[in-house]
């Protein structure tokens, strides 16, 4: 796409930036859509990440999302916050008002959902239980309570962070030992990998399948690679599964579809496309 002088412009905000596949989506999308619009990645370091945001009025920019590490100072940055970037205090997208102010939202959670949705048909109901209490733990307790899980079991290495996880939400959430997370599938009805586990470079996810019902669907947030050994191994038993790439593809929609004007699809080529960025 060629730009003209009116183009639309977002972008992301991280820091490290270039490990987003963020402007490889969107890129995608516009000129799928054929839009006069570009999405770029905005590396800012953490002492320019207050005076970045504000200036981005000023710059002209229509929004950007915001990523590692900076998802709290954006939260604080924005004048308004939607219900879940409030809850969790934390920001993943911002969209500029034509008055110049921020209004900063978290899709992480809905991304999440949607993933899910569209992955096994869950909308919520039973027992879930989410390895991990980092960022990406947060929105996903926070989107399996909006559903109305009957039930949030939450299992992390160190128990303290879980213990200050589960405190930031009312509802059925609560804690169980790492050494227990064999032990905590034998009623679940869903599995939410959070932890980094897996991921292509990381350590094994060590966790035993044997009590996992054959009807609980697994999913894990990591997507690097796209079927962990996790995703494998339940496959494996029969169990549903429902890869990451889901979500990071399903959080990116509404900013889109705010700054660019138009809702973008979510399928298999989306997917192949953004796969193929990860080769
Ligand atoms: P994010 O914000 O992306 O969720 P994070 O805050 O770094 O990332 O959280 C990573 C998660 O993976 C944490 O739950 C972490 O457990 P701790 O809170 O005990 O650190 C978990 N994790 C990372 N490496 C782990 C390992 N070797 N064993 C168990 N859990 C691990």
């Amino acid at each position: 796409m060629i730009l003209s002088g009116a183009s639309t412009v977002a972008g992301v905000i991280g820091w490290p930036v270039s490990h987003s596949r963020s402007p490889r989506l969107h890129g995608y999308w516009l000129e799928l859509l054929d839009i006069d619009g570009a999405y770029v990645p905005l590396a800012v370091p953490p002492d320019k990440i207050e005076v970045a945001l504000a200036a981005l009025p000023a710059m002209g920019l229509c929004g950007v999302n915001v990523t590692v590490p900076h998802k709290t100072a954006a939260a604080t940055a924005c004048t308004r916050l939607d219900a879940a970037a409030s809850a969790m205090g934390a920001v993943n997208t911002i969209v500029v008002t034509d008055d110049g102010e921020l209004n900063g939202s978290n899709t992480d959670g809905v991304g999440f959902l949607e993933n899910l949705k569209q992955g096994a048909g869950w909308t919520g109901g039973g027992k879930a239980v989410v390895l991990g209490a980092g960022g990406a733990a947060r929105a996903v307790l926070w989107a399996l309570l909006e559903a109305g899980a009957e039930e949030v079991v939450v299992v992390n290495r160190t128990a303290s962070r879980a213990e200050s996880l589960v405190a930031e939400f009312s509802g059925p959430v609560s804690v169980r030992p790492w050494n227990d997370r064999g032990l905590v599938l034998a009623d679940a009805s869903l599995l939410v990998n959070t932890t980094s586990l897996g991921m292509q470079g990381a350590d094994p996810l060590d966790l035993d399948l044997d009590r996992l019902p054959p009807d609980t669907i697994v999913n894990d947030i990591v997507y690097v690679p796209l079927e962990t050994d996790l995703l494998r191994r339940a496959r494996m038993r029969g169990n549903r599964t429902v890869d990451g790439l889901g979500m990071l593809i399903h959080q990116a929609v509404p900013g889109f579809a705010a700054w660019f004007g138009v809702e973008p699809p979510v399928n298999e080529d989306v997917r192949a496309f953004v796969l193929d960025g990860l080769a």
